[in-house]
């Protein structure tokens, strides 16, 4: 119970800076970009022919780049499943009298976050190239399925989650974006560019509030670090599957996907935890209990630890058939 206790009033104690945090990292809502502001306008007279357009550039994409979106814009979709989350945090209550800014910090970020789908599904019901039922069933389950990332009710942990997740999706939405332009898809590659900018600020955001319950509690916080970290950060469309499919099944399919396209890799996890713990200074944090000093230790040695493991995984080179995309990458 004590540990609880510690982290409400650590929460309520860093409640009075949360606006500052959203008008450092988050954009005001008349000022921030639309999903329209990148695609064909539909009450325009050239709507029909930048559609045509769209549809000829995603025509260079191939099979695994769409496999990718797919599955990219369904981690997007989900985003019910993670506010309703991360409203249930420990310390966020929507519930008070007076409105806390945890709970407005939760709403203006996932207000942010739900124009990523947005766009990402328009853009792919324009270009042509996936099964779009396909794609809805599969976001209709991933919803009804939920997710459990390990972080119970706890903020430190649900923080130490988001950090590294956000920096996640920054990577594999630029690389995307790189490829995408690459291809000469130039409207493509700047929706996901815009879209890593996104995710970065919003990284940033929780790796400055995981850095300042550190200086509040650093012997809980850097435990709860280490736990996260010792489960391994599951991605949150972890339960992700295809119509017919059991739950998690297309998940690690389309991670494998993601791998041998090298969107997102084993190398990616181990330098963003590289980067947290840089940012942290957990090497330096001293005056520690025992356990948190193990725990220390613990985070220090990983990326090592984990590079070692990396040089020896080996991933199935096969392209496993979606029901999302055609074989060929079209329809
Ligand atoms: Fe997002
Ligand atoms: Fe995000």
């Amino acid at each position: 119970m004590a540990t609880k206790n510690i982290r409400l009033e650590v929460m309520q104690a860093i409640e009075p800076k949360v606006q500052d945090y959203m008008d450092s990292f988050l954009i005001p809502v008349e000022d921030i970009w639309q999903p329209s502001d990148f695609l064909p306008d539909p009450q325009g007279d050239k709507f029909l022919d930048e559609v045509e357009q769209l549809r000829e550039e995603s025509k260079e994409l191939g099979y695994d780049f769409w496999v990718t979106m797919v599955a990219d814009t369904i981690t997007e979709e989900a985003l019910p499943t993670y506010e309703s989350w991360l409203m249930d945090v420990e310390g966020i209550n929507q519930h008070a009298e007076e409105e806390t800014g945890w709970a407005k910090w939760v709403r203006a970020w996932t207000a942010e976050e739900n124009r990523h789908g947005d766009v990402l599904n328009k853009y792919l019901y324009l270009s042509g190239r996936v099964n779009m039922r396909e794609m809805e069933v599969s976001t209709q389950h991933l919803l009804a399925d939920g997710f459990d990332i390990g972080t119970d009710r706890d903020p430190y942990k649900n923080f130490v989650y988001t950090s590294f997740q956000e920096l996640a999706t920054n990577i594999s939405h630029k690389r995307v974006g790189q490829m995408a332009k690459k291809k000469g898809n130039a409207l493509l590659g700047k929706m996901c560019t815009i879209i890593a900018g996104d995710e970065m600020r919003h990284h940033l955001a929780y790796r400055e509030f995981v850095k300042t319950i550190l200086e509040h509690d650093p012997n809980g916080m850097i435990m709860a670090f280490a736990h996260m970290m010792k489960m391994k950060i599951v991605m949150p469309a972890h339960f992700l599957r295809e119509s017919g499919g059991t739950i998690g099944t297309a998940f690690e399919n389309f991670s494998n996907c993601a791998q041998r396209l090298g969107v997102y890799t084993s190398q990616d996890y181990i330098e963003i935890l590289q980067k947290l713990n840089a940012y942290w200074d957990i090497e330096n944090l001293r005056s520690l209990n025992d356990e948190a000093e193990k725990a220390r230790d613990y985070l220090v040695k990983l990326p090592a630890r984990l590079e070692r493991i990396a040089e020896r995984m080996k991933f199935p080179e096969d392209q496993y058939q979606f029901k999302w995309v055609e074989a060929n990458g079209t329809l």
